[in-house]
């Protein structure tokens, strides 16, 4: 039996077709330095979401929540866009930037709430309700936004069901959890998709409940993407950068945070003087870590920027039915002042 030997092209190509460039990567680089050296060298710019590792956190243009992540992809002059989060807000980018390369390190970078929402179930759920227009949160498959109308972040959504007649009826997808914490907020009688992510529905309110018995002062501060009953109990509901705000502008010095554990990173180093205590889960497992935004790593990024893949690839019918809705989030937003 003879081997065949491939050529490193035939290696990246099965690599890309894998997810990441599994190319080990020689222990001793500084990566940092490498990583800005490519930068500089390829006009490349680096966008990263709160919920990364801290040191992809630390190389990174620009941290920040999917809202901001999408007004940043949309103005970037960069020639390469590498996106440090999931694979939804990497298509986000691409869909703003059809002609520019966007870069994931790691294309099995997914996301439970997306996957939640299968875009030839959610079809037939839309058929149904032909009166309803969909509103999105925009942590949905692109063949997904290609079924709704305006796409929503948890900074802007109140905003964007605010911006719509009284009168119209809404689906709104795929996540319950923002879905009834929008209802509660707007008043709105909104037809919620069961939809959640694996990573907030995890907290314990018991859990909570003792560890507060214990930090009386400590103030809860949680992500609308989490069950009512942790909502019904926080002191501060917000997104992710609504949250590092609150956070810095509190007299609190004590915080508990019931979202994804990466964003104490910025909370630390924002006020290194206050304590922040990651919310407890429903079970021994590690901690609040999305398995999905922590694929990415140093090397995986590193790699990415060298060989210029993993890249986003979408079909243009997806981009031309797909972007209108972020457009519409972009347009309410900037008018909102957001
Ligand atoms: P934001 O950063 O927009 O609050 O979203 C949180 C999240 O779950 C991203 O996946
Ligand atoms: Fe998706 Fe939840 Fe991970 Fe955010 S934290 S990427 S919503 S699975």
């Amino acid at each position: 039996m003879t081997t065949q030997i491939q050529s490193p092209e035939l290696d990246l190509d099965f690599m890309n077709k894998r997810g990441f460039l599994n190319i080990p990567v020689d222990p001793a680089l500084d990566l940092e330095y490498e990583i800005e050296r490519l930068k500089k060298e390829k006009n490349a710019v680096i966008l990263a979401h709160y919920y990364q590792e801290s040191e992809i956190q630390d190389v990174a243009d620009y941290i920040g929540d999917s809202l901001g992540l999408s007004q940043q992809a949309a103005k970037t002059d960069a020639d390469i866009i590498v996106f440090a989060g999931v694979h939804f807000m990497a298509e986000t980018a691409k869909m703003l930037n059809p002609e520019k390369k966007v870069l994931l390190p790691d294309l099995k970078a997914g996301c439970s709430l997306a996957d939640s929402c299968p875009p030839h179930l959610f079809r037939k759920f839309k058929a149904q309700h032909p009166d309803h227009i969909v509103v999105s949160y925009i942590n949905c498959t692109a063949e997904l936004k290609t079924l709704t109308d305006i796409c929503c972040t948890s900074t802007n959504a109140v905003h964007i069901i605010e911006s719509i007649p009284k009168d119209q009826p809404i689906i709104f997808a795929p996540d319950k959890n923002l879905g009834k914490y929008l209802m509660k907020k707007t008043g709105r009688d909104l037809l919620l998709w069961d939809g959640a992510c694996m990573v907030h529905e995890i907290f314990s309110k018991e859990r909570i409940t003792k560890l507060r018995l214990r930090h009386p002062d400590a103030k809860l501060i949680a992500h609308p993407e989490c069950e009512e009953i942790i909502l019904d109990a926080a002191d501060y509901i917000g997104s992710t950068t609504g949250l590092l705000n609150y956070t810095i502008n509190s007299d609190a010095n004590t915080f508990i945070v019931a979202t994804e554990s990466g964003i104490l990173h910025q909370m630390e180093k924002r006020s290194p003087h206050k304590t922040f205590i990651p919310a407890p889960p429903n079970n021994s497992c590690a901690c609040n870590d999305c398995p999905h935004m922590k694929r990415n790593t140093m090397e995986k990024l590193y790699n990415a920027m060298t060989y210029e893949l993993p890249e986003i690839i979408l079909e243009d019918w997806i981009i031309e039915e797909g972007r209108a809705c972020i457009d519409r989030m972009l347009e309410i937003s900037a008018k909102a002042g957001l």
